[in-house]
């Protein structure tokens, strides 16, 4: 199906080709009007999947957009459809998902700039499909060198707020080591448009907006936000026009110098200052010296299906293997189904979060004994002999030990390209506009992963001791819940999932996960599915109660309500939550065939056709080509 036929790309042949603007108008507003028909059948439950939709690329108001399209070309699904736009259309050019990962990327960085940018970090992962190898680029932020231990003893906060919260950013080397190995796209090509968003202005969408207003004071208080998000001391709102010129200019110094502007030159050096006026221990030494480390992808077979992820310091692949490892323990995947299922998923959850907690970064502590546990079915079934189908149990059953990270905010997105190479990435600044601190010169919003290592001295909302594995040490990169997954069955690509909302994320893909992969949903209905989460302290399952910003209303059913509380779970209703983008591809029609031409051909790459979905929960929209 060629689901964005006017869709999305039509944003840039607006600009091309002004003339047929106001016939292209009209068609807009009829296709919109069908959209939210379309949309409101998906509501009430009447169709699945297949919503086609095309709405206005918020020009003046916000209309129900496709949140799902499918191609049998290439497809982006990020959280922005402006910027699932730019990624499908480095897709037409004939680049590969690594290009159009990095025009998304940064992107995203422009109109998102509360969740992710070049001042964050990231974690990426690459399947070639043609040396069906599946690689892992670790982005993350590490503690400067100047960075100790105890560097928070007198003042807690500022690991989270300030620019002494900043980690080394890896967001732009991670991008450009990934291109040097898979690029086909000039570098500067992917910086173009996002140039022009953050140079021309760009309108607010309405997830930007909300993070705005409730980070009012913040914003207002710092110089370099308020100059972006409230110009004369206005907060913007859904539908105004924000300008970043600076980081426009940063971006340009990048496009034409490459990385080393920001690592080793002018936007670096700019940065450096900043970030030191505003308290912060940054150096041009910090960023000289920042690596990406490029591994293997960490694989693990989960339900028929080979997942590749991060390892360690992302708690990610290994905490959804563990969860999957205990589910699989019960022999039939209808011990996943309906209510019970979801208790038992529940359960699981509530004991990976106790084991995960001992994991860090592998280069600085030896977490071997804890990855090999994660990973191990058996022992996921000793685990799964401690869970009870009537009955749940005080935090203290599950044997933890400390205290959670509780990472935040961040943006994913999963892209497929003609040949099947895919990209899962999520990206982050951690908490809504990082540390609160905007680098006036260079426009670059500074994150605070800090906040997630755990030092000595602290005390956590769960009153447990923090956990050591993750203490700072300079170098070092703290531990992380994003999860960027990409999905295999018989060595052919099967899906790209990840998500955003920090310690939510592993039981939002893993639900996601079930549903698609293991339970047979549709693509929209397994991501729009109501979710539940845990944080193990306090012994509460938040379930989600939410109406989305087109509309939809997401609610757990009170029947799944009734059983969890009738066996002693206690409940609390949730809006927020994680954000899940999901890519599959149909292998159904194909595998049969593409084993027949595998014997034959020796190529074998099955071109099915790809499915791409947005969480609706967010106001983004996925891209096809
Ligand atoms: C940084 O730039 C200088 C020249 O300006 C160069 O000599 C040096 O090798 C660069 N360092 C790194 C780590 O790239
Ligand atoms: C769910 O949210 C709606 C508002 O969206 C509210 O009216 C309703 O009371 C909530 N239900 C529960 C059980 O919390």
């Amino acid at each position: 199906m060629d689901a964005p036929l006017l869709g999305s790309h039509d944003l840039i042949r607006h600009e091309e080709k002004p003339g047929r603007r106001n016939w292209t108008k009209a068609l807009c507003f009829f296709l919109a009007f069908v959209s939210v028909t379309v949309l409101g059948l998906v509501v009430s439950g009447d169709i699945h999947a297949r919503a086609v939709g095309v709405g206005s690329k918020y020009s003046g108001s916000i209309l129900n957009d496709a949140i799902v399209v499918e191609s049998e070309k290439g497809v982006v699904a990020a959280d922005d459809g402006r910027c699932s736009e730019i990624g499908a259309s480095m897709l037409r050019k004939g680049g590969h998902a690594v290009d159009a990962a990095v025009a998304t990327a940064l992107c995203v960085g422009v109109v998102n700039s509360m969740a992710s940018g070049i001042g964050g970090g990231a974690f990426m992962i690459v399947q070639s499909s043609s040396t069906l190898k599946t690689e892992a680029y670790d982005s993350r932020e590490t503690a400067p060198l100047a960075a100790s231990q105890d560097m928070y003893e007198n003042n807690p906060s500022a690991k989270y707020y300030g620019a002494l919260s900043m980690g080394v950013p890896g967001e732009i080397a991670g991008l450009h080591q990934a291109w040097l190995k898979h690029g086909r796209l000039p570098w500067r090509t992917f910086f173009q448009p996002s140039i022009k968003l953050a140079k021309e202005g760009f309108v607010v969408a309405p997830y930007l907006a909300h993070h705005i207003a409730n980070a009012a004071e913040r914003i207002l208080d710092d110089p370099g936000l308020r100059q972006v998000f409230a110009p004369g001391g206005k907060l913007l709102r859904a539908g105004d026009t924000c300008y970043n010129v600076e980081l426009g200019q940063s971006l340009e110094a990048i496009a034409e110098q490459g990385p080393q502007a920001f690592y080793n030159g002018s936007v670096g050096e700019k940065l450096v200052k900043d970030v030191r006026e505003a308290g912060g221990i940054l150096t041009m030494e910090d960023l000289r010296n920042y690596k990406v480390e490029v591994t293997d992808a960490m694989s693990a077979e989960v339900m028929g299906y080979t997942i590749f992820g991060m390892q360690p310091p992302s708690s990610g692949t290994l905490g959804l293997s563990l969860i999957m490892n205990i589910l699989n323990s019960y022999g039939n995947s209808n011990a996943v189904e309906g209510s019970l299922g979801m208790h038992r998923l529940i359960e699981a959850m509530k004991h990976m979060f106790a084991i995960r907690m001992n994991l860090g970064d592998p280069n600085f502590v030896s977490i071997d004994e804890y990855v090999s546990q994660m990973l191990s079915p058996s022992f996921a079934k000793q685990l799964r002999q401690k869970i009870l189908d009537d009955t749940t149990f005080p935090s203290e059953y599950y044997l933890y030990k400390w205290s959670q990270l509780r990472d935040h905010g961040t943006s994913h997105f999963g892209i497929v390209d003609a040949d099947r190479n895919a990209v899962s990435m999520t990206t982050t600044v951690n908490y809504p506009f990082g540390g609160g601190v905007l680098s006036p010169t260079t426009g670059i919003v500074l994150n605070n992963e800090m906040g997630d290592f755990s030092t000595p001295t602290e005390i956590s909302p769960d009153h447990l001791p923090p956990a050591p594995a993750n203490f700072i040490e300079p170098n070092k990169r703290p531990l992380s819940s994003m999860t960027p997954l990409i999905i295999s069955k018989d060595n052919q690509l099967a899906g790209v999932v990840g998500g955003s909302g920090g310690m939510n994320i592993i039981p939002a893909v893993t639900q996601v996960f079930l549903n698609h992969f293991v339970l047979g949903m549709e693509p929209l209905d397994a991501v729009k599915d109501p979710r539940v989460y845990h944080r193990l302290i306090p012994n509460v399952v938040m379930y989600e109660n939410c109406t989305c910003i087109n509309g939809i209303h997401i609610e757990l059913s009170d029947k799944r309500k009734l059983f969890l509380k009738g066996i002693g779970h206690q409940l609390e209703a949730i809006a927020g939550g994680a954000i899940v983008q999901l890519v599959v591809q149909n292998l159904q029609d194909t595998l049969d065939l593409g084993r027949k031409s595998r014997k034959g051909l020796n190529s074998g790459i099955v071109r099915g056709t790809l499915t791409a979905v947005s969480d609706p929960r967010k106001d983004g929209k996925p891209a096809a080509v």
